[in-house]
């Protein structure tokens, strides 16, 4: 979610473009940023931390060329998708699609009704995959939240009013799965199709791992604390090499209220955000297992990484606690050298940790591999300023807890063995061509100034070089031996984001960032199959100030030999850019965009003219029909 709301001004095409050399030393680049931009001036981070760390690209730079294939595109304020020349955008598919042929269109004057949501695709589309099952295409997308003031923008309250806008609200929450064609005029999606699929805050979910039948999971409907109802507030995803899709349960705090307002919230609800007021959703009023007065457990048994086989619409979703409760962003699944499957994940808090998972099975193909991600093990990252870092396991023996309460309370389990605090963990991507990851700090203006709700400290440095972080950084890092389960690794920060137009200082970012290349807040990481790195913003689009000519959120692209990043797409007015996936012939990239016209920014985007906001997934494409990543 964006927690900033700027006015935006309408600049067109201010910025100039900066080309970069095509190659650069990256620790080179590193050490100019700090001497340059008086960085050691500013942060309390050596020197040494930032060369050892960059040292593993040592004698791979030379050999990279331009690996982009497209011309950087400048920043801008537009309500449009913009692309590079040579590149095509179509709509495939927005919230309010019907999937089925009988289901009612929906009526905008008043963004839809219940039954008119329960057929169509989902609001704020986030994280996605794309499948291929059968020979088909089939994409399963998580649907995050509403913009209440964009779905009742007909009352004059802009909150839901009625039980049927409350519940319409609901039901655009989840994921949706929905298959989608090639056709002589692009892609579109096929209404009907045996795969179509709402997965809703109301569908039958099962509970599996360490969690699944404690008592803090019980409640008056399921005594025995393993079934449950729904997802919601699915942020990012991830996939898994048996065909399956996860979707990552975020900010799933803001949804529950307390008819007690005198309520006395326990220390572990205070930690994970619960309070007795919802974020205006007012799901408590139609139904009461949001009320904490009256069903307790229930937050219990949100905040987890949900299951999900595209190839059986009649599936029974699982809950994979193993993975831990925190406000999950992605799972980057990797199988490890040796057969295990590792799962990278951030909790996108400020002051929160990043984490990984270790199963203890091994992946078999064609084997039933489901139970790889109910027994293993979890880990929490701490990072040194002398770029090495290690895995601290949130074992009984460290953390005091029995594994059922390290699935359910993690944060307090990650506190405990004294992990790092982050800059707000949001996607994590491994390099499909080497033993490498990367996470996106997003920002956090607490850094240095405010502990998190657990009471760590979070100290300027490491990773997390700057006081009051208004723009983010990627991270990346090597583990040790080239194993993914090793306990160590080594890290550096391949990007400082920052506005080198206004500051020259940390603020100004490292030396890959440029007058032309700017951004702020990265979230969004994936890499396609070439090792190219897309990144995707969800920062402040106010474009002044701080952020002057960084205009909408946007995608960008780097090549991570040379440290280069080019802009590649600008999102329309107030949107976030999130969520990237590709056909199986890699000829289309299908890029997600996210509530634009947040916060009542005029955004008329896609239809134009007075038509409400709407989000959706666009298809680009190669006007040449060339691979693009
Ligand atoms: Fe849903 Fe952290 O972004
Ligand atoms: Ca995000
Ligand atoms: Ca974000």
């Amino acid at each position: 979610m964006t927690d900033q709301n700027h006015k935006l001004s309408f600049d067109e095409f201010d910025e100039v473009t900066n080309p970069r050399k095509d190659l650069c030393e990256f620790d080179q680049v590193v050490e100019r940023a700090i001497s340059r931009r008086g960085f050691l001036s500013v942060v309390t981070v050596s020197t040494a931390s930032f060369i050892a760390g960059a040292g593993f690209l040592r004698g791979t730079a030379e050999a990279a060329a331009d690996r982009f294939g497209f011309e950087q595109i400048p920043a801008n304020t537009l309500d449009a998708v913009t692309v590079p020349e040579g590149f095509s955008v179509s709509p495939v598919v927005h919230w309010g699609d019907p999937l089925w042929s009988d289901a009612e269109p929906f009526d905008w004057s008043v963004a839809g009704t219940a039954a008119q949501q329960a057929k169509a695709f989902g609001d704020n589309n986030d994280g996605m995959t794309l499948f291929s099952i059968e020979g088909r295409s089939v994409l399963v997308v998580n649907n995050e939240y509403t913009n209440v003031e964009v779905a009742n923008a007909h009352n004059e309250s802009k909150v839901p009013e009625t039980d049927d806008e409350v519940l319409k609200g609901m039901l655009a929450h989840g994921v949706t799965v929905v298959e989608l064609a090639e056709g002589e005029n692009g892609w579109t999606y096929v209404k009907d199709s045996p795969f179509n699929r709402r997965i809703t805050p109301q569908t039958e979910m099962t509970i599996a791992g360490p969690a699944a039948g404690h008592d803090l999971l019980k409640t008056e409907a399921d005594p025995t604390g393993t079934k449950t109802l729904g997802t919601w507030n699915n942020c990012a995803n991830g996939r898994t090499p048996w065909g399956t899709y996860l979707a990552c349960e975020e900010n799933f705090n803001g949804y529950f209220s307390s008819s007690d307002e005198g309520l006395e919230v326990s220390p572990e609800f205070v930690r994970y955000g619960i309070k007795t007021k919802d974020w205006g959703y007012g799901w408590a009023k139609i139904d009461e297992r949001f009320d904490i007065a009256k069903h307790p457990h229930e937050p219990n048994r949100a905040g987890y990484v949900v299951e999900i086989d595209p190839s059986d619409p009649t599936s029974t979703p699982v809950k994979r606690t193993a993975l831990g409760r925190f406000k999950h962003e992605n799972a980057e699944l990797v199988v490890n050298g040796d057969g295990r499957v590792v799962v990278y994940m951030g909790d996108d808090e400020r002051g929160e940790f990043l984490y990984r998972y270790v199963s203890n099975g091994v992946y078999s193909l064609g084997g039933d591999n489901g139970a790889l991600l109910d027994d293993g093990k979890l880990y929490a990252a701490r990072f040194n300023d002398d770029g090495t870092g290690e895995w601290l396991e949130l074992s009984e023996a460290a953390t005091g807890m029995s594994a059922a309460e390290i699935a359910i309370h993690t944060r307090i389990a990650a506190s405990a063995v004294g992990a790092t605090t982050m800059d707000r963990p949001e996607w994590v991507t491994a390099n499909p061509t080497k033993a490498e990851v990367y996470v996106a700090l997003t920002n956090n203006k607490n850094r240095g100034i405010k502990t998190n709700a657990g009471g760590d400290e979070t100290p300027v440095g490491g990773p997390n070089p700057r006081a009051e972080n208004k723009y983010g950084q990627v991270v990346r890092w090597l583990p040790g031996g080239g194993d993914h389960a090793a306990a160590d690794f080594e890290w550096n920060i391949f990007v400082l984001a920052g506005n080198p137009t206004v500051h020259g200082d940390a603020n100004a970012g490292s030396d890959n960032v440029n007058a032309g290349n700017m951004f702020n807040s990265p979230d969004g990481l994936a890499f396609d199959t070439t090792g190219l790195l897309w990144i995707q913003t969800d920062g402040n689009y106010g474009n002044e100030g701080d952020f002057a000519g960084q205009g909408n959120n946007q995608m960008l692209a780097a090549d991570t030999e040379t440290g280069e990043i080019r802009r590649f797409l600008v999102g329309p007015l107030a949107c976030e850019v999130t969520g990237v996936t590709w056909s199986a012939d890699r000829k289309t990239m299908f890029v997600g965009i996210q509530h634009p016209g947040e916060n009542g920014e005029p955004s008329h985007w896609p239809a134009g003219g007075d038509s409400v906001p709407r989000s959706g997934v666009v298809a680009i494409t190669r006007n040449d029909g060339g691979v693009i990543g």
